[in-house]
């Protein structure tokens, strides 16, 4: 096996809170174990030409242990990899480019962080030979083969936190409060922020839902005197018989934009109550600022993780939690697939064990 000399890393997809740890924790693993490390700009985009890259040195990652975002950037355009680009060399296709730059650069390995978009991206550049190593990012928690995700940690905090404020609003006035999660297809955020904020009724993707069932349920809080309550949507919910809400539609390599449920729901409880109701959206705010100590955690985990396995030259593959370990999964097996909430998770039996209703 050929040591490993110099690595590229990059950010993919939309950005999560620890990005910036697992960022820092590479370069100075790699560091000290004697790998130079080049930042790539705006994921693999960073990759298209040179000029699109910085080394990493431990000085420049000094301080951002703490900070949201990314500091190489990042795409979320979906999957550009058959397209035409213009380089500095005329047009090229651009999975060659990448391949072509990689090379070119004298890198020996590449670490890519991002979620499931991104590392099905990877994972065929990793068919074409390019040493890869992957690192789950998102806040939905979503990604097969790892229990949980940096960021996923710091949006249910934040989401709770919003909830707890609702609340008392609420109570105050007697309303339904409705709040709208992000989380795509999978209920995690909106079940986890649900139960620790204490809500009444929670919708998950996974769960069509009814919205008399849970009027019932709201109503009946009414009679013993509770006469406020708080109802979590997923922003991937839906009716049952229905579709989900979007706010735009997919198209030229950009994904369908979940939202707009928070609104229905709110509307529809008011009607089928009688109640004041009033709806939050807490949209990207649950992305941004500071990871939580649990997910600066998991993240440098991840990241010490996958410079050694790129010291051992195990590629193709994804570092994942499996408590209390961090182990190495193929990303054949993780790509491609969605993490939803089971019927027999145990914090969804908790939950509906409490009278939580999911408008079934
Ligand atoms: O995947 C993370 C996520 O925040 C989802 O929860 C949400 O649906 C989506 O990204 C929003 O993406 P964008 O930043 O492109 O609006």
């Amino acid at each position: 096996m050929i040591p490993i000399k110099r690595l590229g890393i990059l950010t993919g997809g939309g950005d999560a809170p620890g990005l910036n740890a697992v960022i820092r924790a590479v370069v100075k693993s790699a560091t000290n174990a004697g790998i130079e490390c080049v930042g790539l700009e705006d994921s693999f985009d960073g990759l298209l030409d040179p000029s699109r890259s910085r080394v990493l040195t431990p000085r420049d990652v000094t301080g951002i242990l703490r900070l949201g975002g990314t500091i190489l950037g990042t795409r979320n355009t979906g999957n550009p990899l058959d397209g035409i680009v213009s380089t500095s060399d005329g047009p090229r296709v651009y999975s060659d480019r990448v391949v072509e730059t990689f090379h070119a650069m004298g890198l020996g390995a590449l670490v890519v962080i991002g979620g499931d978009g991104t590392l099905t991206i990877a994972h065929r550049f990793s068919s074409r030979g390019i040493p890869i190593v992957g690192v789950p990012k998102t806040i939905d928690n979503d990604i097969v083969g790892t229990t949980d995700c940096f960021g996923f940690e710091s949006a249910v905090a934040f989401a709770t936190d919003a909830i707890d404020r609702l609340h008392t609003t609420a109570e105050a006035h007697k309303r339904i409060l409705v709040v709208e999660v992000m989380g795509r297809y999978a209920g995690w955020i909106a079940l986890h922020s649900g139960v620790a904020g204490g809500a009444d009724a929670i919708l998950i993707p996974e769960i069509p839902f009814d919205l008399s069932r849970v009027a019932d349920r709201l109503l009946e809080r009414d009679r013993w005197g509770a006469r406020f309550s708080i109802t979590v949507v997923a922003e991937g919910a839906f009716p049952t018989g229905g579709k989900v809400a979007l706010l735009e539609e997919a198209h030229g390599g950009h994904v369908e934009r979940l939202g707009g449920i928070g609104a229905r729901v709110c509307e529809e409880l008011a009607r089928l109550t009688g109640k004041e109701t009033r709806s939050v959206v807490l949209g990207h705010l649950q992305r941004g600022g500071s990871p939580t100590s649990i997910d600066r955690v998991l993240a440098t985990r991840f990241g010490c993780k996958a410079v050694e396995l790129v010291r051992v030259g195990q590629f193709g593959m994804m570092v994942a939690f499996a408590p209390p370990d961090i182990v190495a999964r193929p990303l054949a097996d993780v790509v491609g697939r969605t993490k939803t909430v089971p019927m027999d998770s145990d914090l969804l039996l908790a939950a509906k064990a409490l009278g939580i209703t999911f408008g079934e």
